[in-house]
């Protein structure tokens, strides 16, 4: 199993003052940084672009930038990320005509690529694809907002995963995204899931290295 990574989900932070939000959650002992991007039409909200990430390099940011692009369509948008210095682009099936091609798109861009899988998505979607995966990020709420309830039913489905990953005998990550807390994140770890998106559960506390400590302390346990 590959070291635990948590990917504090900035959907969560204050975008007033998101360059220090995101320094101050990487100083608490976060690995990246999940960056949520959603259209307004393949999903029902709308956030932040290259622009910003961008923005959050110039700031200084140098640790893992992970794009979870909820947009349709979805290649348009993958070279402006590349260039805006993402380190990771994860996608959904649904919102891309050609699944391969845009994972073989966001690889040509020098970008590690992912695949998003909804709640109701199944997992015969990595079929044929998963081979040329850096990572699979299982959803555990339906996309679009921060603060849902996490689905339980995702706890089978990332045992379901874990194992195709394993037989494939190759580092592909197990990303889990949505309603992750301290409380849960330990069945979630057996479960099999490597990294550990989180919005709500690290930004609504006042102290991020605690709530951190405590989720590195309950994967390991
Ligand atoms: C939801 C986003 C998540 C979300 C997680 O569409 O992909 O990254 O921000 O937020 P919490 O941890 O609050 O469920
Ligand atoms: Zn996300």
């Amino acid at each position: 199993m590959l070291p635990a990574v948590i990917a504090p989900s900035i959907l969560s932070a204050d975008f007033a003052r998101l360059g220090e939000e995101v320094d101050r959650v990487l100083a608490a002992g976060a690995d990246w940084v999940h960056f949520d991007v959603m259209d307004n039409h393949y999903v029902p909200n709308l956030t932040i672009g290259p622009m910003v990430c961008e923005a959050l390099r110039r700031h200084g940011v140098s640790a893992p930038i992970d794009v979870h692009l909820m947009v349709e369509p979805v290649d348009r948008i993958v070279p402006d990320f590349a260039r805006a210095g993402a380190t990771l682009i994860s996608f959904h099936p649904e919102a891309s005509r050609h699944v391969h091609r845009t994972v073989q798109l966001i690889r040509g861009e020098g970008c590690k690529a992912g695949l998003v899988l909804n709640p109701a998505t199944p997992v015969e979607m990595l079929d044929y694809v998963l081979e040329d995966l850096d990572l699979v990020l299982l959803m555990s709420v339906n996309p679009g907002f921060g603060g849902q309830a996490f689905i339980p039913a995702t706890l089978d489905k990332l045992r379901r995963v874990r194992e195709r990953i394993d037989a494939s005998g190759r580092e592909i990550r197990l990303e889990i995204d949505g309603g992750v807390k301290p409380d849960n994140i330990g069945a979630i770890a057996a479960a099999g899931a490597d990294t550990f998106v989180a919005g709500s559960a690290i930004f609504g506390q006042p102290d991020y290295a605690e709530v951190i400590t405590r989720m590195r302390r309950e994967i390991a346990a």
